[in-house]
């Protein structure tokens, strides 16, 4: 197969791309406009590809927005599937800047599934988010649990899940995954890629800064929750085996399943307290960590419920473990 991967440049897409050319044999085209993936991050992929097969990535400069562009891409090349990173993610920023955040993500997510729809893909993976359930009732969510985005960047994410499913129920030539992900860490164990956007607020990536110095201090954002240390208890799951339940997914797709929507996270939860006490551990730093009041629209706890994954996809998880998690993201930070 064909696979066109958009947004491939940044974190988690490259994750991605990097077990479709060590595990599989598909051909693999990228769209990334370089707006916080970098085109290291493609050489990187291009020479994992040289060590492990003949060939490398079709990559394409631009950006999703250029309708006319992103046309022409799709006439010269013949897809069978398209996995879609390719967005902004940065929830503050969504709320600042919400048309955005609908432009970028729920517009041009729209016009890529139209594409699909035009050239008859038949198979489209979708990155959505743990932020579609916004403040759930239950701290563990299931798939059927309601969603209810609190900020743009949630919106405009179930607005293209919204999209995506009824462009599958109209038309039977079309199928599609969408993956929530919970809180994605931690880089490739050989520390090849990792998460290089400066400005990420992920607790780990945070904290991984911290522990090497770039960041002189950080915080831990309310210490009066309803958890067992006072801090928020959270989902943390390792990039790669995210990367691989996408993996899954177009297995599941090319056998002829059925559209459906999967939480990817490893059901289970540690505090902020937890997290950076293992990533002091690992580092062997005793950084500053100071007490902000509570950021408003933090749930005590978020988990995910990762049974119809793990029942429907046979996904099994191989990094389950915060330690490994924490010392993949430390040695990545380090390299950067
Ligand atoms: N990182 C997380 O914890 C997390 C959690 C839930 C969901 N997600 C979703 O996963 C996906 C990937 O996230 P990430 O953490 O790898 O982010 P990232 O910023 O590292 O990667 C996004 C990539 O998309 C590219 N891009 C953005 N807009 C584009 C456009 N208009 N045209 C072409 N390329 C464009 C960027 O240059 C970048 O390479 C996103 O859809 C995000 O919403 C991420």
């Amino acid at each position: 197969m064909k696979i066109l991967v958009t947004g491939a440049a940044g974190y988690i897409g490259s994750h991605v791309v990097k077990q479709l050319i060590e595990e599989t044999r598909h051909d693999i085209a990228v769209i990334d406009n370089l707006s916080t993936g970098h085109q290291s991050t493609i050489d990187t992929l291009n020479k994992i590809f040289k060590d492990t097969r003949d060939g490398e990535i079709d990559f394409y400069v631009e950006d999703l927005k250029n309708f006319d562009k992103i046309r022409e891409i799709f006439s010269n090349s013949s897809f069978d599937a398209v996995i879609h990173f390719a967005a902004s993610i940065v929830v503050p920023e969504s709320v600042e800047n919400p048309l955005k955040y609908y432009m970028n993500n729920t517009v041009n997510t729209t016009h890529l599934i139209k594409l699909c729809n035009e050239f008859s893909i038949k198979h489209f993976i979708f990155s959505s988010t743990a932020a579609v359930y916004g403040e759930p009732e239950v701290s563990q969510v299931i798939e059927a649990t309601p969603t209810k985005p609190i900020n743009p960047y949630g919106s405009s994410k179930l607005m293209s899940e919204t999209v995506l499913q009824d462009a599958s129920k109209a038309n039977e030539n079309f199928s599609h995954v969408i993956l929530r992900y919970f809180n994605v860490a931690g880089a490739d164990v050989q520390n090849r890629i990792g998460q290089s956007f400066p400005n990420a607020t992920h607790l780990i990536k945070v904290s991984a800064q911290t522990a090497i110095g770039d960041r002189d201090k950080m915080m831990i954002f309310g210490d009066d929750y309803d958890t067992q240390d006072g801090t928020c208890i959270r989902d943390y799951i390792h990039v790669d085996d995210l990367a691989s339940a996408h993996l899954r997914a177009l297995e599941y797709l090319s056998e002829g399943n059925s559209s459906d929507v999967f939480n990817v996270g490893y059901g289970r939860g540690f505090s902020v307290k937890e997290v950076i006490s293992t990533m002091k551990d690992v580092s062997g730093v005793d950084f500053r960590v100071d007490i902000a009041p509570r950021r408003s629209g933090d749930p005590a706890t978020l988990i995910s419920n990762s049974e119809k994954i793990q029942k429907t996809l046979s996904w099994k998880p191989k990094f389950d473990k915060l330690r490994l998690i924490c010392e993949t993201a430390l040695n990545w930070e380090k390299s950067i």
